[in-house]
């Protein structure tokens, strides 16, 4: 195997996540994906929620006690002679930075809509993330089995918020709650119905009917298909390859996930729409070929999951050529070399080594305490990716030692966390050395480094939140007219990572309000900052 074409490998893989908002169905959909495809590596399927069985990996007391999984699981499986690799994007009360991360490990997203809710907000975030970077989005609209809005409408709020144009792969015959069946609109002709064994059991069965006994089995129902189908041919609804690609459509699914409907043609859809592992640009320009000596991106560094190593394992995105466990490779941002021993394929309570990935397989690198996040790992030429982007913060709050005797330590475990990408330190002359104010995207990022801050620094902190929840990036004039403002209620503090200015407030309302005031004062460079 050590000795395959990785470019002809990178062809048959196809690396993809799931985003959605809580309840869409993610969960449940993953499984019917895995249930469909041969899973290879049940890598710790999904979070344990509902007694469904999850990764219940148990690096930290507080996630036991939260029932959630802090780790990104990878499910690798096989679907017609590809091989799918599912990145997961944690979104409940552990939706952080690493949720959007994982977007950069990704060749395409699947966004997940509950039929009866459209749009919701931790898709519109996720989704902002894709179109920055570039990731195609293929759209499956869930719970057609259960009353819901009208699927035109449901495209309608696609192509105006999202300025995406949707194109339908598979229409639903029949109004949401009332599912007569799907049709493929690259074939028409025929309609797909799903029925429900007699026992009970969960899959349904997939059978394809003609026009003729289409009409018969479900007469205004499949005319009233075939008029959608006709009008959405008309508006040029119609899927196209370089459009989807290039981030401006995205085709569409429907089907009900928790009885597998629709879902194999979804998971074709996957080995036949989304890209395989393409060449990735560099920093400075030019790309790394798929079949370049090998290159990795770590998207995410996860620590202390062996409690009695205390050791941090690095998610690593194989981006060119083969990775072979023990090899020596280089870490970019210092020249120096990391060794592979210790890699893995599985991760959560149950890890197993792997010897050998490809593109778009994803690794992880334990005894990693030298890698950080946005990190670039190589062999052969040198390879530099892009950093990985700094994502809007909404939750913020001072942190101060529990106990000022241990003030050094305190402020070195607030360094470290912020090196790691933990959460994001800002601070301001105001508040000073002792009082940093920690940005996170969600609230549980404050959780592990108080815990952390407790068990590792051995410097129990306090959190304070702040009525902040909007982040803008803006410049040091943006910062003292900020900071002077009577008008706006505000605060411009700098990023210590990056030295950068953010411009706290506390709602939406007041940032207008301040660009208002102030026009050129606020710019956009914040990822994820939905407007
Ligand atoms: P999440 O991971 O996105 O948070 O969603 P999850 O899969 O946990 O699904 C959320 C709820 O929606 C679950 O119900 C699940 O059964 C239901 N669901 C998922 N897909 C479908 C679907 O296609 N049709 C219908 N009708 N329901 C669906 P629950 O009551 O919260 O949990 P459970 O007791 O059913 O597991």
């Amino acid at each position: 195997m050590t000795n395959a074409d990785p470019a002809a490998v990178a062809a048959r893989r196809r690396t993809f996540a799931v985003i959605s908002h809580p309840d869409a169905g993610k969960s449940t959909l993953t499984e019917a994906l895995a249930l469909h495809a041969r899973a290879l590596t049940s890598a710790g399927a999904v979070h344990g929620k509902g007694g469904r069985r999850g990764v219940a990996s148990d690096w930290m007391e507080m996630e036991q006690a939260r029932g959630i999984s802090v780790t990104s699981a990878v499910l690798q499986f096989d679907h017609r002679d590809r091989v799918l690799n599912l990145l997961d994007t944690p979104g409940h009360a552990d939706f952080s930075e690493d949720t959007y991360r994982v977007l950069a490990a990704v060749d395409c997203a699947v966004m997940l809509i509950d039929a009866a809710k459209g749009l919701e907000e931790q898709t519109r975030k996720l989704f902002d993330v894709c179109r920055h970077r570039g990731v195609p989005v293929i759209t499956f609209v869930n719970k057609w089995d259960r009353p819901g809005r009208e699927a035109l409408e449901l495209l309608d709020e696609i192509e105006s918020e999202f300025k995406l144009k949707p194109t339908p792969v598979t229409w639903p015959v029949g109004i949401a709650g009332e599912l007569r069946g799907l049709v493929d609109v690259r074939d028409p002709g025929h309609l797909l119905r799903y029925t429900r064994t007699p026992g009970g059991a969960k899959e349904a069965v997939e059978e394809t009917l003609t026009a003729e006994q289409a009409a018969v089995a479900a007469g205004p129902e499949w005319e009233q298909a075939s008029e959608e189908l006709e009008l959405l041919r008309e508006t040029g609804a119609v899927h196209d390859q370089e459009d989807f690609l290039a981030g401006n459509s995205t085709p569409v699914f429907f089907g009900a996930a928790v009885s597998n409907i629709g879902v194999r043609l979804l998971l074709d859809a996957v080995v036949d729409l989304a890209p395989a592992p393409a060449p990735r640009p560099l920093l400075g320009g030019g790309e790394r070929p798929v079949d370049a000596a090998f290159s990795g991106l770590v998207f995410k560094v996860q620590a202390n999951m062996d409690r009695a190593h205390r050791d941090r394992i690095a998610f690593v995105r194989v981006c060119s050529g083969v990775f072979e466990r023990g090899m020596t490779v280089t870490r970019a941002a210092t020249g120096k070399p990391f060794a592979t021993k210790y890699a893995h394929s599985v991760f959560g309570q149950d890890r197993s080594s792997v010897e050998t990935a490809y593109p778009g397989d994803v690794v992880g690198l334990v005894n990693a305490n030298a890698l950080r996040v946005g990190d670039t790992l190589y062999t052969g030429a040198r390879a530099d990716f892009p950093p990985m982007p700094t994502f809007a913060p909404e939750h913020f709050a001072v942190a101060r030692p529990s106990d000022i005797g241990r003030s050094k330590q305190f402020r070195r475990g607030i360094a470290q966390l912020d090196e790691e990408g933990v959460v994001q330190v800002l601070a301001s002359d105001r508040r000073g050395e002792q009082s940093p104010v920690l940005a996170a995207v969600g609230p549980m990022q404050f959780d592990v480094v108080a815990h952390r801050m407790e068990n590792e620094f051995s410097a129990p902190l306090r959190l304070e939140p702040l009525a902040y929840s909007v982040a803008r990036v803006t410049d040091k004039a943006g910062a003292e007219a900020l900071n002077l403002s009577r008008l706006v209620h505000g605060e411009a503090l700098t990023r210590t990572r990056d030295g950068s200015w953010l411009a706290l407030f506390p709602s939406r309302w007041q940032a207008s309000a301040f660009e208002r005031e102030f026009p050129d004062a606020l710019l956009e460079t914040l990822v994820a900052a939905h407007e």
